[in-house]
Protein backbone atom coordinates (compact mmCIF):
# COMPACT_ATOMS: atom_id res chain seq x y z
CA UNK A 1 0.00 0.00 0.00
CA UNK A 2 3.06 2.31 1.04
CA UNK A 3 4.55 2.01 -2.24
CA UNK A 4 1.51 2.80 -4.30
CA UNK A 5 1.18 6.28 -1.92
CA UNK A 6 4.86 7.44 -2.42
CA UNK A 7 4.01 6.60 -6.58
CA UNK A 8 1.56 8.58 -6.49
CA UNK A 9 2.75 11.45 -4.14
CA UNK A 10 5.69 10.73 -6.88
CA UNK A 11 3.50 11.04 -10.28
CA UNK A 12 1.44 14.23 -8.66
CA UNK A 13 4.52 16.04 -7.70
CA UNK A 14 6.20 15.45 -11.51
CA UNK A 15 2.24 16.28 -13.40
CA UNK A 16 3.03 19.51 -11.25
CA UNK A 17 6.35 20.61 -11.87
CA UNK A 18 5.51 20.05 -15.78
CA UNK A 19 2.82 22.09 -15.45
CA UNK A 20 4.56 24.63 -13.91
CA UNK A 21 7.31 24.39 -16.30
CA UNK A 22 4.99 24.86 -19.46
CA UNK A 23 3.36 27.82 -17.20
CA UNK A 24 7.07 29.35 -17.12
CA UNK A 25 7.77 28.94 -20.78
CA UNK A 26 4.68 30.63 -21.80
CA UNK A 27 5.12 33.10 -19.51
CA UNK A 28 8.12 34.22 -21.49
CA UNK A 29 6.48 33.05 -24.98
CA UNK A 30 3.17 34.90 -24.49
CA UNK A 31 1.57 31.63 -25.13
CA UNK A 32 -1.44 30.11 -22.63
CA UNK A 33 -2.48 26.84 -21.73
CA UNK A 34 0.77 25.92 -21.04
CA UNK A 35 1.23 26.10 -24.70
CA UNK A 36 4.47 28.05 -25.64
CA UNK A 37 3.01 30.36 -28.97
CA UNK A 38 4.42 28.74 -32.29
CA UNK A 39 8.22 29.30 -32.82
CA UNK A 40 11.68 28.26 -34.22
CA UNK A 41 14.24 25.97 -32.75
CA UNK A 42 17.40 24.57 -34.06
CA UNK A 43 17.92 20.81 -34.01
CA UNK A 44 21.16 20.07 -35.16
CA UNK A 45 22.14 21.87 -38.80
CA UNK A 46 18.11 21.70 -39.11
CA UNK A 47 14.92 24.51 -37.78
CA UNK A 48 12.21 23.01 -36.69
CA UNK A 49 8.96 24.78 -36.37
CA UNK A 50 7.15 24.11 -33.05
CA UNK A 51 3.55 24.25 -32.62
CA UNK A 52 1.64 23.57 -29.20
CA UNK A 53 5.23 22.64 -27.47
CA UNK A 54 5.84 19.62 -30.91
CA UNK A 55 7.92 20.43 -34.06
CA UNK A 56 5.50 20.78 -36.82
CA UNK A 57 6.10 19.69 -40.52
CA UNK A 58 3.92 22.18 -43.02
CA UNK A 59 2.08 19.93 -45.66
CA UNK A 60 0.87 22.61 -47.11
CA UNK A 61 -1.14 24.20 -50.37
CA UNK A 62 -1.36 27.93 -50.67
CA UNK A 63 -4.86 29.25 -52.02
CA UNK A 64 -5.30 31.52 -55.18
CA UNK A 65 -5.61 35.03 -54.33
CA UNK A 66 -9.56 35.71 -54.29
CA UNK A 67 -10.38 31.99 -52.53
CA UNK A 68 -10.83 33.11 -49.66
CA UNK A 69 -13.22 35.85 -50.24
CA UNK A 70 -16.48 34.13 -48.36
CA UNK A 71 -17.17 31.15 -46.73
CA UNK A 72 -19.19 29.83 -49.32
CA UNK A 73 -16.49 30.31 -51.61
CA UNK A 74 -14.62 27.87 -49.42
CA UNK A 75 -17.48 25.03 -49.00
CA UNK A 76 -16.04 23.33 -51.90
CA UNK A 77 -12.49 23.74 -51.48
CA UNK A 78 -12.15 22.34 -47.79
CA UNK A 79 -12.99 18.67 -48.80
CA UNK A 80 -10.24 18.65 -51.73
CA UNK A 81 -7.35 20.07 -49.06
CA UNK A 82 -8.41 17.06 -46.84
CA UNK A 83 -8.58 14.95 -49.78
CA UNK A 84 -5.05 15.62 -50.54
CA UNK A 85 -3.96 14.93 -46.92
CA UNK A 86 -3.02 18.85 -46.32
CA UNK A 87 -2.25 20.13 -42.67
CA UNK A 88 -2.08 23.53 -43.52
CA UNK A 89 -2.99 26.31 -45.82
CA UNK A 90 -1.38 29.63 -46.54
CA UNK A 91 -4.00 32.32 -47.26
CA UNK A 92 -3.87 35.63 -47.50
CA UNK A 93 -5.48 38.80 -45.96
CA UNK A 94 -6.04 42.43 -47.55
CA UNK A 95 -4.84 45.49 -46.46
CA UNK A 96 -7.88 47.00 -48.50
CA UNK A 97 -10.44 44.88 -46.92
CA UNK A 98 -9.57 45.04 -43.51
CA UNK A 99 -8.88 48.63 -43.33
CA UNK A 100 -11.49 49.60 -45.68
CA UNK A 101 -11.54 52.98 -44.06
CA UNK A 102 -8.47 54.89 -42.50
CA UNK A 103 -8.16 54.06 -39.27
CA UNK A 104 -11.51 51.16 -39.07
CA UNK A 105 -10.79 47.76 -38.92
CA UNK A 106 -12.71 44.92 -40.41
CA UNK A 107 -11.52 41.29 -39.23
CA UNK A 108 -15.04 39.72 -40.35
CA UNK A 109 -13.64 37.61 -42.97
CA UNK A 110 -10.43 36.74 -40.84
CA UNK A 111 -12.49 35.86 -38.07
CA UNK A 112 -14.38 33.55 -40.38
CA UNK A 113 -11.34 32.01 -41.64
CA UNK A 114 -9.89 30.99 -38.68
CA UNK A 115 -13.60 29.52 -37.77
CA UNK A 116 -13.69 27.19 -40.52
CA UNK A 117 -9.90 26.31 -40.68
CA UNK A 118 -10.04 24.89 -36.94
CA UNK A 119 -13.73 23.31 -37.68
CA UNK A 120 -11.38 21.58 -40.40
CA UNK A 121 -8.98 21.03 -38.77
CA UNK A 122 -6.40 23.49 -40.67
CA UNK A 123 -3.02 25.55 -39.45
CA UNK A 124 -2.87 28.89 -41.28
CA UNK A 125 -0.01 30.27 -42.71
CA UNK A 126 -1.08 33.97 -43.12
CA UNK A 127 0.07 35.76 -45.99
CA UNK A 128 -0.26 39.98 -45.42
CA UNK A 129 -1.05 41.76 -48.54
CA UNK A 130 -0.03 45.06 -47.38
CA UNK A 131 1.94 47.26 -49.14
CA UNK A 132 3.19 45.06 -52.05
CA UNK A 133 1.71 42.07 -54.00
CA UNK A 134 3.75 41.10 -56.75
CA UNK A 135 5.76 44.16 -57.04
CA UNK A 136 2.47 46.19 -57.40
CA UNK A 137 0.38 47.72 -54.57
CA UNK A 138 -3.11 46.35 -55.73
CA UNK A 139 -3.93 45.86 -52.32
CA UNK A 140 -3.39 49.15 -50.52
CA UNK A 141 -6.77 50.46 -49.53
CA UNK A 142 -8.80 53.39 -51.37
CA UNK A 143 -7.88 56.24 -49.20
CA UNK A 144 -3.99 55.02 -49.97
CA UNK A 145 -3.82 54.71 -53.47
CA UNK A 146 -6.53 57.72 -53.99
CA UNK A 147 -4.19 60.07 -52.02
CA UNK A 148 -0.54 59.85 -53.57
CA UNK A 149 0.38 63.30 -52.43
CA UNK A 150 0.51 61.93 -48.91
CA UNK A 151 1.08 58.37 -50.12
CA UNK A 152 3.28 58.85 -52.65
CA UNK A 153 4.60 56.03 -55.26
CA UNK A 154 7.57 54.52 -56.98
CA UNK A 155 8.61 56.28 -60.28
CA UNK A 156 10.27 54.39 -63.04
CA UNK A 157 13.81 56.12 -64.50
CA UNK A 158 11.70 58.50 -66.89
CA UNK A 159 9.78 59.77 -63.48
CA UNK A 160 6.65 57.99 -64.38
CA UNK A 161 4.59 57.12 -61.59
CA UNK A 162 3.94 53.50 -61.16
CA UNK A 163 1.24 51.30 -59.38
CA UNK A 164 4.13 50.61 -56.51
CA UNK A 165 4.14 52.49 -52.86
CA UNK A 166 7.45 53.87 -52.61
CA UNK A 167 9.14 52.45 -49.22
CA UNK A 168 10.84 56.14 -49.13
CA UNK A 169 7.41 57.41 -48.36
CA UNK A 170 7.20 57.42 -44.28
CA UNK A 171 3.50 57.98 -44.48
CA UNK A 172 3.36 54.59 -46.72
CA UNK A 173 5.18 52.94 -43.79
CA UNK A 174 3.17 54.12 -41.12
CA UNK A 175 0.44 53.03 -42.96
CA UNK A 176 1.35 49.80 -43.37
CA UNK A 177 3.01 49.21 -39.95
CA UNK A 178 -0.37 50.39 -38.08
CA UNK A 179 -2.79 48.07 -39.86
CA UNK A 180 -0.18 45.27 -39.74
CA UNK A 181 0.35 45.48 -36.05
CA UNK A 182 -3.47 45.89 -35.62
CA UNK A 183 -4.06 42.88 -37.19
CA UNK A 184 -1.21 41.10 -35.13
CA UNK A 185 -3.24 42.69 -31.92
CA UNK A 186 -6.35 41.08 -32.91
CA UNK A 187 -4.76 37.70 -34.18
CA UNK A 188 -3.41 37.60 -30.41
CA UNK A 189 -6.56 38.22 -29.49
CA UNK A 190 -8.83 35.67 -30.72
CA UNK A 191 -5.53 33.01 -31.57
CA UNK A 192 -3.17 33.49 -29.14
CA UNK A 193 -4.74 30.06 -27.10
CA UNK A 194 -6.06 28.24 -30.64
CA UNK A 195 -2.99 28.99 -32.31
CA UNK A 196 -4.38 28.28 -35.41
CA UNK A 197 -2.37 31.05 -37.26
CA UNK A 198 1.23 29.20 -37.16
CA UNK A 199 3.15 31.40 -39.35
CA UNK A 200 3.24 34.87 -41.16
CA UNK A 201 4.40 36.40 -44.21
CA UNK A 202 4.55 39.87 -44.22
CA UNK A 203 3.78 41.84 -47.70
CA UNK A 204 4.39 39.47 -50.76
CA UNK A 205 7.14 38.99 -53.47
CA UNK A 206 8.77 42.26 -53.18
CA UNK A 207 10.06 43.84 -56.33
CA UNK A 208 10.67 46.67 -58.11
CA UNK A 209 9.45 47.27 -61.40
CA UNK A 210 9.92 48.11 -64.75
CA UNK A 211 13.15 49.79 -63.41
CA UNK A 212 15.92 48.67 -61.11
CA UNK A 213 15.14 51.41 -58.77
CA UNK A 214 12.41 54.19 -57.84
CA UNK A 215 13.29 57.31 -59.12
CA UNK A 216 11.11 59.35 -57.11
CA UNK A 217 12.58 62.89 -55.45
CA UNK A 218 12.55 60.83 -52.14
CA UNK A 219 14.59 58.00 -53.74
CA UNK A 220 16.77 59.81 -55.57
CA UNK A 221 17.51 62.16 -52.82
CA UNK A 222 18.60 58.99 -50.50
CA UNK A 223 20.61 57.40 -53.31
CA UNK A 224 22.97 60.53 -53.40
CA UNK A 225 23.72 60.37 -49.77
CA UNK A 226 26.12 58.09 -48.14
CA UNK A 227 25.72 54.42 -47.63
CA UNK A 228 24.39 53.87 -44.07
CA UNK A 229 26.63 52.84 -41.58
CA UNK A 230 24.69 50.65 -40.17
CA UNK A 231 25.30 48.38 -43.74
CA UNK A 232 28.82 49.01 -43.65
CA UNK A 233 29.06 47.70 -40.49
CA UNK A 234 27.39 44.31 -40.98
CA UNK A 235 29.55 43.66 -44.29
CA UNK A 236 32.81 44.58 -42.42
CA UNK A 237 31.92 42.48 -39.56
CA UNK A 238 30.31 39.28 -41.98
CA UNK A 239 33.40 40.02 -44.51
CA UNK A 240 33.99 36.05 -44.71
CA UNK A 241 30.65 34.87 -44.57
CA UNK A 242 29.09 36.85 -46.78
CA UNK A 243 27.82 35.14 -50.27
CA UNK A 244 29.79 34.87 -53.02
CA UNK A 245 27.91 36.56 -55.19
CA UNK A 246 27.94 39.86 -52.70
CA UNK A 247 31.26 39.82 -52.16
CA UNK A 248 32.54 40.06 -55.76
CA UNK A 249 30.29 43.35 -56.24
CA UNK A 250 31.69 44.73 -52.91
CA UNK A 251 35.08 43.97 -53.58
CA UNK A 252 35.22 45.51 -57.35
CA UNK A 253 35.78 49.32 -55.68
CA UNK A 254 38.28 47.30 -52.86
CA UNK A 255 35.84 47.12 -50.08
CA UNK A 256 34.91 50.64 -49.09
CA UNK A 257 33.44 51.50 -46.29
CA UNK A 258 32.74 55.04 -46.75
CA UNK A 259 30.36 56.56 -49.78
CA UNK A 260 27.53 56.88 -51.84
CA UNK A 261 25.51 53.94 -53.39
CA UNK A 262 27.82 54.38 -56.58
CA UNK A 263 30.76 55.13 -54.92
CA UNK A 264 30.64 51.73 -52.70
CA UNK A 265 29.47 49.55 -55.55
CA UNK A 266 30.06 51.11 -58.94
CA UNK A 267 27.73 52.55 -61.54
CA UNK A 268 25.14 49.59 -62.67
CA UNK A 269 21.74 48.79 -62.56
CA UNK A 270 23.21 46.44 -59.83
CA UNK A 271 24.13 49.23 -57.60
CA UNK A 272 20.07 50.64 -57.96
CA UNK A 273 19.03 46.85 -57.19
CA UNK A 274 21.24 47.07 -53.86
CA UNK A 275 20.17 50.24 -53.09
CA UNK A 276 16.59 49.44 -53.26
CA UNK A 277 16.75 46.15 -51.07
CA UNK A 278 18.43 47.94 -48.72
CA UNK A 279 15.49 50.28 -48.35
CA UNK A 280 12.77 47.40 -49.15
CA UNK A 281 14.01 45.47 -46.10
CA UNK A 282 14.43 48.43 -43.83
CA UNK A 283 10.63 48.79 -44.63
CA UNK A 284 9.66 45.09 -43.84
CA UNK A 285 11.72 45.22 -41.12
CA UNK A 286 9.99 48.04 -39.56
CA UNK A 287 6.32 46.62 -40.61
CA UNK A 288 7.03 43.03 -38.69
CA UNK A 289 8.93 44.60 -35.80
CA UNK A 290 5.67 46.20 -34.99
CA UNK A 291 3.86 43.06 -35.53
CA UNK A 292 6.45 40.87 -33.44
CA UNK A 293 6.27 43.66 -30.39
CA UNK A 294 2.52 42.56 -29.88
CA UNK A 295 2.54 39.04 -31.35
CA UNK A 296 5.84 37.49 -31.93
CA UNK A 297 4.50 34.59 -34.49
CA UNK A 298 7.39 33.45 -36.72
CA UNK A 299 7.84 35.30 -39.91
CA UNK A 300 9.08 35.19 -43.44
CA UNK A 301 9.31 36.83 -46.94
CA UNK A 302 8.94 35.81 -49.90
CA UNK A 303 10.62 36.25 -53.28
CA UNK A 304 9.61 35.64 -57.09
CA UNK A 305 12.75 34.22 -58.63
CA UNK A 306 14.66 36.01 -61.44
CA UNK A 307 15.00 34.25 -64.91
CA UNK A 308 18.44 33.37 -65.28
CA UNK A 309 20.18 35.88 -67.75
CA UNK A 310 18.10 39.02 -66.95
CA UNK A 311 19.15 42.17 -65.85
CA UNK A 312 17.86 44.10 -62.57
CA UNK A 313 14.60 45.89 -63.81
CA UNK A 314 13.69 42.98 -66.21
CA UNK A 315 12.49 41.24 -63.22
CA UNK A 316 10.95 41.86 -60.26
CA UNK A 317 14.32 43.70 -58.51
CA UNK A 318 15.51 44.31 -54.89
CA UNK A 319 13.18 41.34 -53.71
CA UNK A 320 14.62 38.84 -51.27
CA UNK A 321 16.69 36.91 -53.88
CA UNK A 322 19.90 35.12 -52.86
CA UNK A 323 22.03 37.48 -54.28
CA UNK A 324 20.88 39.86 -51.75
CA UNK A 325 20.65 37.56 -49.15
CA UNK A 326 23.19 39.51 -46.87
CA UNK A 327 21.44 43.24 -47.82
CA UNK A 328 17.84 41.68 -46.19
CA UNK A 329 19.68 39.94 -43.20
CA UNK A 330 21.43 43.39 -42.58
CA UNK A 331 18.62 45.66 -43.18
CA UNK A 332 15.64 43.30 -41.59
CA UNK A 333 17.27 41.04 -38.63
CA UNK A 334 13.43 40.32 -37.44
CA UNK A 335 12.65 38.27 -40.32
CA UNK A 336 13.28 34.66 -39.76
CA UNK A 337 14.22 33.02 -42.82
CA UNK A 338 13.68 33.95 -46.75
CA UNK A 339 11.63 31.51 -48.79
CA UNK A 340 11.60 31.07 -52.55
CA UNK A 341 8.78 30.71 -54.85
CA UNK A 342 8.89 28.35 -57.93
CA UNK A 343 7.22 29.49 -61.09
CA UNK A 344 11.19 27.97 -62.93
CA UNK A 345 12.07 24.53 -62.78
CA UNK A 346 15.80 24.70 -61.29
CA UNK A 347 14.86 23.13 -57.91
CA UNK A 348 17.79 22.00 -56.54
CA UNK A 349 20.07 25.31 -58.01
CA UNK A 350 17.91 27.14 -56.10
CA UNK A 351 16.90 25.86 -52.90
CA UNK A 352 20.84 25.37 -52.91
CA UNK A 353 21.39 29.24 -52.56
CA UNK A 354 18.70 29.76 -50.05
CA UNK A 355 19.88 27.54 -47.55
CA UNK A 356 23.53 29.39 -47.31
CA UNK A 357 24.45 31.01 -44.22
CA UNK A 358 22.27 28.66 -42.32
CA UNK A 359 18.81 30.14 -43.72
CA UNK A 360 15.78 27.69 -42.96
CA UNK A 361 14.27 26.11 -45.99
CA UNK A 362 10.25 26.75 -46.30
CA UNK A 363 8.88 26.63 -50.12
CA UNK A 364 5.54 28.88 -49.69
CA UNK A 365 4.86 28.47 -53.43
CA UNK A 366 5.72 26.26 -56.20
CA UNK A 367 3.62 25.84 -59.81
CA UNK A 368 1.10 23.70 -58.83
CA UNK A 369 2.36 20.87 -61.58
CA UNK A 370 3.33 17.39 -62.02
CA UNK A 371 6.49 17.52 -60.02
CA UNK A 372 5.37 18.41 -56.36
CA UNK A 373 4.81 15.35 -55.31
CA UNK A 374 8.49 14.44 -55.73
CA UNK A 375 10.06 17.51 -54.68
CA UNK A 376 7.75 17.81 -51.39
CA UNK A 377 9.69 14.59 -50.27
CA UNK A 378 13.23 15.72 -52.10
CA UNK A 379 12.67 19.06 -50.17
CA UNK A 380 11.95 17.76 -46.49
CA UNK A 381 13.82 14.71 -46.83
CA UNK A 382 16.95 16.68 -48.18
CA UNK A 383 16.71 19.91 -46.98
CA UNK A 384 15.24 19.36 -43.85
CA UNK A 385 12.70 21.40 -44.70
CA UNK A 386 9.65 23.51 -42.83
CA UNK A 387 7.53 22.48 -45.21
CA UNK A 388 6.28 22.57 -49.08
CA UNK A 389 3.48 24.32 -50.20
CA UNK A 390 1.87 24.62 -53.83
CA UNK A 391 -0.02 27.36 -55.20
CA UNK A 392 -3.35 27.58 -56.26
CA UNK A 393 -3.98 24.07 -54.15
CA UNK A 394 -7.45 24.37 -54.95
CA UNK A 395 -7.48 23.68 -58.82
CA UNK A 396 -6.90 19.88 -58.22
CA UNK A 397 -9.32 18.53 -60.21
CA UNK A 398 -8.85 14.87 -59.17
CA UNK A 399 -7.94 15.42 -55.58
CA UNK A 400 -8.32 11.93 -54.34
CA UNK A 401 -5.78 10.76 -56.68
CA UNK A 402 -3.79 13.69 -56.84
CA UNK A 403 0.15 12.56 -56.38
CA UNK A 404 1.30 15.17 -54.12
CA UNK A 405 -1.98 14.10 -51.89
CA UNK A 406 -0.47 10.60 -51.92
CA UNK A 407 2.71 11.92 -51.14
CA UNK A 408 1.73 13.83 -48.43
CA UNK A 409 0.02 10.67 -47.09
CA UNK A 410 3.20 9.21 -46.51
CA UNK A 411 4.76 12.77 -45.17
CA UNK A 412 1.88 12.63 -42.50
CA UNK A 413 2.53 9.23 -41.10
CA UNK A 414 6.60 9.89 -41.01
CA UNK A 415 5.89 12.70 -39.51
CA UNK A 416 6.90 11.86 -36.13
CA UNK A 417 10.07 10.07 -37.51
CA UNK A 418 10.99 12.85 -39.70
CA UNK A 419 11.38 15.60 -36.80
CA UNK A 420 12.63 13.10 -34.69
CA UNK A 421 15.81 13.03 -37.19
CA UNK A 422 15.60 16.01 -38.85
CA UNK A 423 19.31 18.04 -38.73
CA UNK A 424 20.85 14.89 -37.74
CA UNK A 425 22.10 13.57 -40.27
CA UNK A 426 20.58 10.43 -40.30
CA UNK A 427 17.67 11.81 -43.21
CA UNK A 428 18.12 12.07 -46.82
CA UNK A 429 15.93 13.03 -49.82
CA UNK A 430 16.04 11.95 -53.26
CA UNK A 431 14.43 13.46 -56.69
CA UNK A 432 14.77 11.38 -59.90
CA UNK A 433 13.97 12.03 -63.71
CA UNK A 434 15.22 11.43 -66.92
CA UNK A 435 18.06 14.23 -66.87
CA UNK A 436 18.65 12.49 -63.30
CA UNK A 437 18.59 9.51 -63.09
CA UNK A 438 20.17 8.32 -60.40
CA UNK A 439 21.57 9.77 -56.82
CA UNK A 440 23.70 8.69 -53.94
CA UNK A 441 23.04 9.07 -50.33
CA UNK A 442 24.83 8.15 -47.35
CA UNK A 443 23.47 7.27 -43.62
CA UNK A 444 25.55 5.95 -41.10
CA UNK A 445 27.73 3.08 -42.51
CA UNK A 446 26.12 2.11 -45.60
CA UNK A 447 25.83 3.98 -48.93
CA UNK A 448 22.20 3.83 -50.90
CA UNK A 449 21.96 4.23 -54.80
CA UNK A 450 18.71 5.48 -56.22
CA UNK A 451 18.07 5.02 -59.45
CA UNK A 452 14.97 5.96 -60.91
CA UNK A 453 12.17 2.80 -60.95
CA UNK A 454 11.91 3.23 -65.02
CA UNK A 455 15.79 2.60 -65.47
CA UNK A 456 14.19 -0.96 -64.88
CA UNK A 457 12.27 -0.95 -67.61
CA UNK A 458 9.98 -2.56 -66.35
CA UNK A 459 7.53 -0.02 -66.21
CA UNK A 460 5.61 0.75 -69.85
CA UNK A 461 6.51 4.73 -69.62
CA UNK A 462 10.10 3.66 -69.28
CA UNK A 463 9.67 4.27 -73.19
CA UNK A 464 7.84 8.07 -72.67
CA UNK A 465 10.45 10.63 -74.08
CA UNK A 466 9.99 12.43 -70.39
CA UNK A 467 9.89 10.88 -67.20
CA UNK A 468 8.22 11.71 -64.42
CA UNK A 469 9.63 12.61 -61.86
CA UNK A 470 10.20 10.51 -58.59
CA UNK A 471 10.38 11.14 -55.23
CA UNK A 472 12.07 9.52 -52.32
CA UNK A 473 12.81 9.80 -48.21
CA UNK A 474 15.24 7.86 -46.45
CA UNK A 475 16.01 7.91 -42.53
CA UNK A 476 17.75 5.86 -40.25
CA UNK A 477 16.62 4.49 -37.65
CA UNK A 478 19.12 1.91 -36.28
CA UNK A 479 22.87 0.80 -37.15
CA UNK A 480 21.01 -1.31 -40.34
CA UNK A 481 17.46 -0.43 -39.99
CA UNK A 482 16.03 2.57 -42.58
CA UNK A 483 12.48 3.71 -43.54
CA UNK A 484 12.43 4.46 -47.30
CA UNK A 485 9.39 6.14 -48.68
CA UNK A 486 7.77 7.54 -51.75
CA UNK A 487 7.49 6.42 -55.04
CA UNK A 488 9.29 5.95 -58.61
CA UNK A 489 12.76 3.89 -57.68
CA UNK A 490 14.82 1.22 -56.87
CA UNK A 491 17.60 1.24 -54.26
CA UNK A 492 20.54 -1.07 -54.05
CA UNK A 493 22.94 -1.03 -51.14
CA UNK A 494 26.96 -0.71 -49.78
CA UNK A 495 28.94 -0.92 -46.98
CA UNK A 496 31.15 2.30 -47.15
CA UNK A 497 32.94 2.01 -43.84
CA UNK A 498 34.52 -1.65 -44.59
CA UNK A 499 34.15 -2.37 -48.11
CA UNK A 500 34.89 -5.78 -48.40
CA UNK A 501 31.39 -6.59 -46.79
CA UNK A 502 28.89 -6.87 -48.67
CA UNK A 503 25.46 -6.25 -47.94
CA UNK A 504 22.37 -8.00 -48.39
CA UNK A 505 18.66 -7.45 -47.11
CA UNK A 506 17.77 -9.13 -44.28
CA UNK A 507 13.92 -7.98 -43.90
CA UNK A 508 11.67 -5.75 -46.58
CA UNK A 509 8.29 -4.94 -45.08
CA UNK A 510 5.51 -2.55 -46.65
CA UNK A 511 3.56 -1.03 -43.74
CA UNK A 512 1.90 2.30 -42.24
CA UNK A 513 2.25 4.24 -39.32
CA UNK A 514 -1.31 4.04 -37.58
CA UNK A 515 -1.33 6.40 -34.53
CA UNK A 516 2.55 6.74 -34.80
CA UNK A 517 2.91 2.38 -34.90
CA UNK A 518 4.22 0.72 -37.72
CA UNK A 519 1.97 -1.93 -38.67
CA UNK A 520 3.29 -4.28 -41.71
CA UNK A 521 0.93 -4.59 -44.73
CA UNK A 522 3.35 -7.43 -46.83
CA UNK A 523 6.08 -8.93 -46.57
CA UNK A 524 8.33 -8.32 -49.54
CA UNK A 525 10.68 -10.66 -50.84
CA UNK A 526 11.00 -12.55 -54.09
CA UNK A 527 10.13 -10.63 -57.56
CA UNK A 528 9.06 -7.67 -54.75
CA UNK A 529 12.94 -7.53 -54.64
CA UNK A 530 14.52 -8.81 -57.30
CA UNK A 531 15.28 -11.59 -54.83
CA UNK A 532 16.72 -9.41 -52.30
CA UNK A 533 18.78 -7.44 -54.94
CA UNK A 534 17.06 -4.45 -54.47
CA UNK A 535 14.23 -1.96 -52.42
CA UNK A 536 12.02 -0.96 -54.70
CA UNK A 537 8.62 1.10 -55.05
CA UNK A 538 7.59 1.69 -58.51
CA UNK A 539 5.81 4.79 -59.72
CA UNK A 540 2.31 4.08 -59.27
CA UNK A 541 2.58 2.46 -55.64
CA UNK A 542 3.49 5.61 -52.90
CA UNK A 543 4.07 3.47 -50.18
CA UNK A 544 6.72 2.89 -46.90
CA UNK A 545 8.76 0.59 -46.94
CA UNK A 546 11.22 -0.58 -43.53
CA UNK A 547 14.58 -2.13 -44.52
CA UNK A 548 17.17 -4.34 -42.55
CA UNK A 549 20.19 -4.99 -43.91
CA UNK A 550 22.84 -7.21 -43.16
CA UNK A 551 26.78 -7.65 -44.24
CA UNK A 552 27.99 -10.58 -45.27
CA UNK A 553 32.12 -11.58 -46.80
C1 LIG B 1 3.20 34.38 -57.21
C2 LIG B 1 2.39 35.13 -56.20
O1 LIG B 1 3.06 35.18 -54.97
C3 LIG B 1 1.02 34.53 -56.02
O2 LIG B 1 0.26 35.33 -55.15
C4 LIG B 1 0.34 34.43 -57.38
O3 LIG B 1 0.16 35.69 -57.92
C5 LIG B 1 1.18 33.58 -58.28
N1 LIG B 1 2.48 34.16 -58.45
C6 LIG B 1 0.49 33.41 -59.64
O4 LIG B 1 1.20 32.63 -60.49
Amino acid sequence: MNIYKTLLTSALLLSVSIVLSQQNQSNQLGGTEGYSIPHLKKQGNATQLIVKNKPYLILGGELGNSTFTSVENMATVWPKLKAMNLNTILAPVFWELIEPEEGKFDFKLLDDLLLEARKNNFKIVLLWFGSWKNSMSSHAPAWVKTNQKRYPRAKDQNGISQEILSPFGENNLQADRLAFKTLMQHLRDIDGKEQTVIMVQPENEIGMLPSARDHSPLANKKYNTKVPEEFINYLSKNKKVLVPEFHKVWSKNGFKTNGTWEEIFGIGEHTSEIFMAWYFAKFTQEVISAGKEVYPLPMFVNAALNAKGKKPGEYPSAGPLPHLMDVWKAAAPSIDFLSPDFYNPDFKYWNDLYVRQGNPLFIPEHKFDHTVAGKAAYAIGHYQAMGFSPFSIESSVDPHNEPLGRMYDLIGQLTPLITKNQGLNRMEGVLLDKENIGSIVRLGNYEFTFNHSYKLGWEAEAKNETWDMAGAIIIQTGNKEFYVAGNGFYVTFKNIKDPNLKVGILKVDEGVFENMKWKIIRHLNGDQTHQGRHLRIFKENYNIQRLELYDYE
